[in-house]
């Protein structure tokens, strides 16, 4: 693997080695061993055209954990505002010695494109470009799923798939980057997918996508799922003809107090609430359900640093020549 760019083409071999690793990252994390030597000398740039909390900080904790020098580029406030073009601020940044460019971008393609271009020698990953993938939310999403079921199996979560999983995934999938990539992660990995959205929040040709459709929240999960993630509604991408009023949604496809009841009442007890962050609490989640026991949304964050971590290693570390594991490398 040089880049990361999408789950789509990620293979279940690869998808499977990156959470495993990030499985030994997260054991040495919880031995409070602080940071690893792995890529001592290396530059990770972060370069962000679009606003982020959760992937910048957990890629920038990520690299400082493996010892990497990082570099932290906002669009705003940069040479971006004057013109400047992708490829000369990606040229820039390698110019100071950047072995890896995490990208966040407006535009789907942006990260292929740089990827593809031999503008920069540097390893790409995906940051999440505009409505197209979000590779690392999906996989640390799959890693939460993946531990989830094994410590209620009581077994070890290396080297299993998500086979025989069912999840239900809901809200604004027009927009939605984290929905394909999980889509096409979970498919990987064995598990059977329902999306749920009102009829104009799902995209053109979605009878063509590997799963279940569905207008009906409370059918889905009366299904049973194992998970049922819900998606931001990202108003900043919509106009009002996308969307029925924030009290028709709420009611209708929000993961509100009446489901989290009906779900604490009738649904296996086991079934987790997910959600990428940001949330729009009252609309697409209430308080109650993301702040439940069975909410798995700050572990997700959590997560995320051990899967990017996991993807930094395997890019920047040579993973066909790697002689050592993370875990030997702590020691
Ligand atoms: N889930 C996610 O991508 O969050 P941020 O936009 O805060 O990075």
């Amino acid at each position: 693997m040089k880049h990361l760019l999408s789950t789509e083409d990620l293979s279940l071999t690869d998808a499977v080695r990156i959470l495993d690793t990030a499985e030994e990252m997260a054991a040495v994390g919880e031995r409070e061993v602080k940071k690893l030597p792995a890529l001592r000398g290396r530059t990770v740039v972060n370069l962000f055209f679009e606003d982020s909390t959760r992937t910048r900080i957990s890629f920038e904790a990520a690299a400082k954990r493996l010892s990497a020098d990082v570099i932290n580029f906002a669009a705003k406030g940069s040479s971006v505002s004057k013109g400047e073009s992708l490829k000369d601020t990606a040229q820039t940044l390698e110019a100071m010695s950047a072995d890896a460019v995490v990208i966040r971008h407006w535009a789907s393609g942006a990260p292929a494109r740089l990827a593809a271009s031999g503008w920069i020698d540097a390893a790409v990953i995906n940051a999440g470009d505009g409505t197209h993938e979000h590779p690392t939310q999906a996989l640390l999403d799959a890693f939460t799923l993946r531990r989830h079921v094994c410590a209620l199996a009581g077994r070890s979560s290396t080297g299993e798939d998500l086979r025989g999983l069912r999840i239900v995934i809901v809200g604004d999938v027009l927009h939605s980057r984290v929905a394909r990539s999980n889509l096409w992660l979970l498919n990987t990995l064995g598990a059977e997918v329902t999306l749920v959205a009102p009829p104009t929040l799902f995209p053109v040709g979605i009878q063509a996508w590997p799963c279940k459709v569905s207008f009906d929240l409370d059918e889905a999960l009366a299904d049973n799922p194992h998970a049922i993630m819900m998606l931001r509604v990202q108003g900043e991408r919509m106009n009002a003809a996308f969307f029925p009023s924030a009290r028709e949604y709420s009611r209708t496809w929000g993961f509100d107090d009446d489901r989290l009841a009906a779900l604490e009442a009738t649904a296996g007890k086991d079934t987790i609430i997910m959600h990428p962050g940001p949330m729009n609490r009252g609309l697409e989640i209430s308080s109650a359900a993301a702040d439940s026991p069975r909410s798995t949304i700050l572990a997700q964050v959590r997560n995320g640093v051990s899967v990017r971590m996991a993807a930094l290693y395997l890019l920047l570390s040579g993973e066909d020549t790697a002689t050592t594991t993370p875990a030997q490398e702590a020691t």
